[in-house]
Formats: structure tokens, sequence, C-alpha cells
């Protein structure tokens, strides 16, 4: 039993970073035959990714997936901390699955994932959902295995996460959700600590994977015939800083590159580490697609401190005007509206610098309080009544800009990766370069290529298209 500290997953050490490799056990490879679990994913990029070796673990113990519930033995769910309602859905799952395991006592349920990383979410646990088996945080994901033995023989609840620091997994099973598209893990954790985020402490310190295991990884993804890679942390443009003198995330790009996968993107950037070498890496490397995802959060200077962002508005526009000057790159952001004490002009800075930047697309959120986070001490006297109606004037904003660079796109030609069939009949979907969805007619062949679709309809959210024969 080990339960996390909020005390322990704030500190930051010189240590060097830990590499373990993983290997399945023997005596687990048989455990899960004839058994079905059920993994639930909440939360971000990472976490979605993290699933995917999840499942990879569980396939390696011979375990089978299910679509509901119901039909599971093992019921996982992979939670996210970063706002309220996303606490809330992992919770509104226990108590389901607590009505459940009342008519199937039998039914092994585990939680993982950031909630498992709060001290507060494993104290309520403890004291209100102990029919819970067990509890591994972002840190031991390796450790499913054994607990996952370990709970068929002992269905006492048993809590094993660790608070500081983190260390690397490497070689995990991994069972990835497209056959095209992957994701590939280049830096853990977060030392940025802005002051409403509950991130720095769930997912640890900064810590990059070695440049030879990421291009080993996207070298077996090309050998597999995947066409995109995205590559993910917190904060990617940090890549190298803990690990190497002179090597970064433009110098990783550039050897990406160099393995031909037709597609690159990197998710997610902060404005502070963005460098000119990595706006030369886009400019110049045809498979470094022309697609940045730059949060913003604010407009406004005095926001922009209090959230411990590291720049002004200015400094940002000055960066956003250099990615700007990349010839048809696609810029998206996230915005927090209502943080606490954000006067109603403060906000209007944030309308100004959308009306500046003119957004491909927005991420917009209301700021939602964290506990143990340091702006959860702030003084927040914005009802929600307000904080609401912001959101509301901020989307009609951003809507209308999605929509009128959408828009720019009508007539021309661009490249499209097929991902599958769209929800209506005999329509396929994908995603030009810059990320944008586009619908058009097309048979089962298709998936997987990428090819030339005419862009014949304009919408906030997707695009309609044509082939190009
Ligand atoms: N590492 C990424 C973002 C991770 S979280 C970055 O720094 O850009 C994704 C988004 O969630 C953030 O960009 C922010 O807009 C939002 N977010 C994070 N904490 C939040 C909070 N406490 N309340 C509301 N939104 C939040
Ligand atoms: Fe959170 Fe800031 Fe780190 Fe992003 S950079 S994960 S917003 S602390
Ligand atoms: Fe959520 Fe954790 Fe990602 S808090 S957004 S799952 S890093």
């Amino acid at each position: 039993m080990q339960v996390p500290s909020y005390e322990a997953a704030k500190k930051r050490t010189k240590n060097e970073t830990l590499i373990r490799d993983f290997k399945m056990p023997l005596k687990y490879q048989k455990i899960g035959a004839g058994k079905k679990f059920f993994l639930k994913t909440y939360g971000c990029q990472m976490n979605e990714h993290d699933s995917e070796n999840i499942k990879g673990m569980l396939e390696a113990m011979s375990f089978s997936e299910v679509d509901e519930m119901e039909d599971a033995d093992f019921i996982l769910l992979n939670t996210c901390s970063i706002r309220e309602n996303a606490h809330n859905k992992a919770f509104g799952m226990l108590g389901r699955i607590k009505h459940l395991k009342q008519s199937n006592p039998k039914i092994i349920t585990a939680l993982c994932g950031c909630m498992a990383q709060e001290e507060g979410v494993v104290a309520e646990i403890l004291k209100k959902y102990k029919f819970v088996n067990f509890v591994f945080g972002t840190h031991n994901l390796d450790d499913l295995p054994k607990l996952l033995a370990n709970s068929f023989k002992d269905q006492k609840l048993n809590i094993e996460v660790k608070s500081q620091e983190g260390d690397i997994v490497e070689n995990i099973p991994v069972s990835r959700v497209s056959k095209y598209k992957a994701y590939v893990n280049i830096i853990y954790g977060c030392d940025k600590f802005c002051t409403y985020c509950i991130v720095p402490y769930t997912r640890g310190k900064q810590r990059s994977r070695k440049k030879e295991d990421i291009i080993k990884e996207v070298k077996e993804l090309v050998k597999d015939g995947y066409q995109e890679v995205t590559l993910l942390g917190q904060n990617v443009n940090a890549y190298g800083k803990d690990l190497y003198e002179d090597y970064e995330l433009a110098d990783l790009l550039i050897d990406i590159s160099k393995t031909n996968i037709p597609r690159i993107r990197f998710l997610t950037s902060h404005p502070w580490d963005f460098s000119d070498k990595l706006i030369e890496a886009i400019k110049n490397y045809p498979n470094i697609l022309n697609f940045v995802h730059l949060p913003v959060q604010s407009g406004n200077n005095r926001i922009l401190k209090l959230m411990g962002r590291r720049y002004t508005r200015e400094k940002y526009k000055e960066l956003f005007d250099k990615l700007k000057s990349i010839e048809g790159i696609s810029i998206t952001t996230d915005i927090i509206v209502g943080f606490p004490g954000e006067t109603e002009e403060e906000f209007l800075d944030t309308l100004d610098l959308v009306n500046y930047c003119k957004y491909d697309s927005a991420f917009t959120f209301i700021y939602s309080k964290r506990e143990n986070t340091p702006a959860a001490k702030l003084k927040d006297d914005v009802t929600l009544k307000e904080k609401e109606e912001r959101l509301y004037r901020l989307n009609d904003l951003v809507n209308k800009y999605s929509l009128e660079s959408n828009q720019r796109m009508l007539n021309k030609t661009y490249d499209v990766l097929v991902e599958g069939f769209s929800n209506k009949e005999g329509m396929l979907f994908g995603y030009t370069e810059t990320n944008k969805l586009v619908n058009f007619k097309g048979q089962e062949e298709l998936i997987g290529k990428i090819l030339k679709v005419k862009i014949t309809d304009a919408k906030s959210f997707s695009l309609d298209g044509e082939l190009v024969e």
C-alpha cells in the first residue's frame, strides 16, 4: 500500500531519471484467458496513449476487450484531473460500478491515471468507494499486470501510487487504436507549474525520452505502414533540455523527418520554449506539418502573470506573427475564461487577442479550481453566471474565425489522410495537414491513404469535399 502525497508530488530534484524496461512475466501471460476487460479513458492524448499501453499489457495477459461495462470481468477507469467535470464523470462511473458489483461481486475494478495521483481522490476512495480493488498511478503503469493478478487472489483494496518525479518505462506493449496514425511520447511530466494547473503534480518531473528510443519507435511505425505520428508531451518544446546539451525539439523533428514518415505533428507547445530553429524546421521540412497548437490562456498581462505563464501578450503576438509567416500554417489555441478575479476589461483583452490571431480553432474552458494548486488560494469574485456568459461570447468569436478559416479553403485542393467511414452512409472522413476534418464520398479501400480532396463546403467544425481523380 502506497498512497499519493501532495507534498512529494510538488518536489523536483536533480536526480537522474531512471529508465526501466518492461517485461511481461511468463506467469501472467495466460491469466486473462477467457476473461474480458472494459477500459474507459478520460482526458488528453497522453491518457489516450497510456490506454493504448494498458490495452497492450492486458492483451499480452490474454484478456479481450468488450464495449459494454456489464460484460466485463475487469473494469478500469483511466482518469483525468484537469477540470472538475472530468473528476465528476469518473466518480459518477464509480457509482454505476458499485451498483454492478452488488449483483456481481466478482468483477474486479481499478482506477488509474491523473486522479489516482491526487491525495484527496485516494482518501475519498478509501472512505467511500472501498469496493474498488486497486489504484495505480501515472508513474507505475507497468505495475498493472502484478496488481491485477494479485486482485484475482485477494479482493482487498490496494493502493499503489508513487508521487515523486517519475521514471521512464520503455517497451510496454501497445495496442494502437489506429493503423494509420500513432501517438509517440517524447517527453513526460511538466515543470511549468502554471498556477491553475494540476498536471505538474499528476505527471511529475519533466523528463525526455532518449532520441534513439523515439526514432526507433517511429522507424517501426513506418515499417508497419503508419502515415502519421503525433509526438506527445505536456510541453514538447522543452524536449531534450533535461537530457542533452545541444539537442532540442527541432533536432528531433528533423531526425524523425528523415525516417520519411509522411506526416509529423507535435503537441503541446508552450510559447515560452518556442525556438527560431523550430520555426525554421516547420518551414523547411514538408513532412513536419504546418500545424501548431499554441495555448495562450488569456490575452491580459495581469492574468497571464497570475497564471504563471511566463510571457506577455506582446511576446505571444511576436511569436504568433513569426509562425504566421509560414505559408499555409494553421494555429490553434486553448483559452481559460473566469480565472480568479478576471475583470470584464481583462476578458475583453482576451477577445481582442482572438480578433488579432483569428485562430483556426480554439479549445475554450471556464476556469476550474483544482485542489492544492496555487490559484486555488486566490480570491474569486467572478460569478459562475458571468463566467458562462464570457465563455459564450468567446465561443461566438472563436467559431466565427473557424468558419472564416474553413471558408478560405473553398474550391482548393488539399491532401487528406483518410481515416474511416463517417457517420453518413457512403462517406469517408479524414484530416488535412492542418488538422481540418473533411468528409467526402469514397470507398473502403481508400482508408489509410493520403489523397487529394477538393473542398466544396465549409462549416465551423468541418469541411465537405470531393475526391480529385
Ligand atoms: N500542457 C498544455 C495543456 C494541458 S491541459 C499546455 O500548457 O498548453 C489543456 C488545457 O486545459 C490547458 O491549455 C488549459 O487551457 C486548460 N486547463 C488546465 N487547467 C485548467 C483549469 N484548472 N481550469 C480550466 N482549464 C484548465
Ligand atoms: Fe499545465 Fe502549464 Fe504544464 Fe501545460 S504547461 S501542463 S498548463 S502547468
Ligand atoms: Fe487530464 Fe492528466 Fe491529461 S489531468 S488532461 S489526463 S495529463
